[in-house]
């Protein structure tokens, strides 16, 4: 099953709401939220005030992609604010045992995200208690730059671990995703995909989603 993740990044800021249920009524399967916080990444976004602001205008899950220095301190937050996928950065300052715990216990799916540079094997110390890696396809910070193809291969060498080890782990793909670079990302093993400008520069967002669910099943 294909997940399809549009990310507000590219929306309007000024009318979330509408930009929300927009989204739910083409199609999406989850809201991918962009939180960055001028250390981690060299740009600042939106924290869990706004997150909880927009939860009552949707049912969908919302999948928070966290690019921030110290993403422990700021779980609980974003629990309370609504969120139902953390994903927290190997690379922050964080302790990664004790922040997959904390999302845990909270109730929400534990997420970790690797940058470009990182190797993929530095997530399989904590595979077990995952549900979901995300591999960046492109520098986290910006929406619409170009896919970066060095992921492909992180990916296949992911998706054999959790087969080999028989771990039902959802591999998502962010940055750069569009027609056909959703295609080379599902046939190496991905499965959930953040869009950001390929769904909000189309006039017709629902077509824009369906297009990639079909791309990606090949
Ligand atoms: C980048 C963000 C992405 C971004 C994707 O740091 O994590 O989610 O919004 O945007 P596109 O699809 O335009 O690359
Ligand atoms: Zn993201």
């Amino acid at each position: 099953m294909t997940r399809i993740s549009p990310s507000i990044l590219s929306s309007d800021f000024s009318n979330l709401e509408q930009e929300i249920k927009s989204l739910d009524k083409a199609g999406a399967d989850w809201i991918h939220i962009d939180v960055m916080d001028g250390c981690f990444v060299p740009n600042i976004t939106l924290g869990a005030p706004i997150v909880k602001a927009i939860r009552p205008h949707t049912r969908l899950p919302f999948d928070v992609h966290l690019m921030i220095r110290d993403p422990l301190a700021y779980i609980p937050d974003f629990l309370t604010a609504g969120a139902d996928i953390i994903t927290f950065h190997l690379e922050s300052e964080s302790d990664t045992k004790e922040t997959i715990a904390a999302i845990r216990a909270g109730g929400a799916m534990a997420s970790l995200s690797i940058k470009p540079a990182t190797p993929v094997q530095a997530v399989f110390p904590y595979l077990d208690t995952l549900s979901m890696v995300l591999i960046m396809s492109v520098e986290p910070g910006f929406g619409g730059q170009s896919f970066q193809e060095s992921c492909l291969e992180k990916i296949r060498i992911l998706r054999r671990e959790a087969q080999k080890r028989d771990l039902p782990l959802l591999i998502q793909v962010d940055g750069g995703i569009d027609e056909n670079t959703i295609a080379l990302c599902a046939a190496a093993g991905a499965d959930t995909f953040a869009v950001g400008s390929t769904i909000f520069r189309a006039d017709d967002r629902k077509a824009a989603i369906q297009h990639l669910r079909i791309a990606a099943q090949g």
